[in-house]
């Protein structure tokens, strides 16, 4: 079977002075996951590569780049999953750590726990030698400036979240050629949240799931919603009754703007390398690479294709 890797940027309203930054991000991010299959990696080792490529780049809203908390800091939380043992590692509220995806493989991998939090993350970071940064050094003149405009923290409903108060998260799903899924989701969070504050993203069920039964999803959007509706889970659910991955993700999204008033997306993959990128906000940044054709889109219903070969 052939690989599939698709990435995601963040659901919010991504105001014109970032679409083409932001297209550029996924479409990079996209590729460089890929390759990674194309090298033989697993899709686990893809969607870490893709994701810490999303980290890397200042214009997302994870890594550097990332949302402020109302006292100004970078706290942020990030999840990886093994679709083909349903091995998890999750990070929340950690500081000074440029790739917390990578940190999040390392709970998963060298620890008996799935989430570590805070201080006990920073220490743990510590006791395997990752590598740590300033906080300034993950902090961008855009985002201080946006923190400074918007003291209030979004309650979340379409009209808020889709008021350029949010800045949200990043994520990746692939299958490889074995069949196997992953995902990964990353996150600063959203802007103004209270110190401690943890979101969807590194929550098993809710930023993202992966199960190579039903497939792999990375989330986006309002935490506290995407919390209440389990949102990765709900879509797998729904993929598990027969939907396709497009109808099982627009159903949980609407779920969710009718039960909560939450607004969001989500990228998925199953493991026969059906996917989908879905989103109830103004914008989504995504892109997916299947065989030779990149696929990428910002706008609802609206998706181009360049061919990789070219
Ligand atoms: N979706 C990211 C957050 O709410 O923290």
């Amino acid at each position: 079977m052939s690989a599939v890797l698709v990435v995601h940027g963040g659901a919010w309203a991504i105001p014109d002075e970032l679409a083409t930054a932001s297209i550029d991000g996924v479409k990079a991010a996209a590729r460089k996951g890929f390759l990674t299959l194309t090298r033989g990696g697993s899709a686990l080792d893809a969607v870490e590569a893709a994701v810490r490529a999303l980290e890397d780049n200042s214009v997302f809203n994870a890594g550097h780049g990332a949302a402020l908390n109302a006292d100004g800091e970078v706290e942020l939380d990030s999840i990886i999953m093994d679709g083909k043992t349903l091995a998890c590692g999750a990070v929340s509220s950690v500081k000074n750590i440029a790739n917390p995806v990578s940190l999040a493989r390392a709970v998963m991998e060298k620890t008996s726990h799935v989430l570590l939090t805070g201080k006990g993350a920073n220490l743990f970071a510590e006791s395997i030698g990752a590598a740590t940064v300033p906080t300034e050094t993950l902090v961008t003149e855009y985002e201080r400036r946006e923190w400074k405009k918007h003291k209030n923290y979004s309650t979340g409903v379409k009209e808020d979240f889709n008021s350029q108060w949010a800045h949200d998260t990043v994520g990746a799903v692939a299958v490889d050629s074995a069949g196997n899924v992953a995902c990964a989701t990353s996150t600063g969070g959203i802007r103004n949240k209270m110190v401690g504050r943890v979101g969807d993203s590194p929550i098993i069920g809710c930023g993202g799931f992966a199960d190579n039964t039903s497939g792999a999803v990375s989330c986006t959007g309002h935490g506290e919603s995407i919390l209440k509706v389990t949102l990765a889970r709900l879509i797998l659910s729904h993929i598990e009754q027969g939907k396709s991955v497009a109808n099982a993700s627009q159903v949980s999204l609407q779920h969710m703007g009718d039960r909560v008033q939450g607004a969001g997306g989500a990228i998925v993959v199953s493991p026969s390398g059906e996917w989908a990128a879905t989103f109830t906000t103004e914008r989504m940044a995504w892109a997916a690479v299947e065989g030779d054709v990149l696929w990428y889109g910002l706008d609802p219903n609206e998706r181009a294709k360049e061919e990789l070969s070219q």
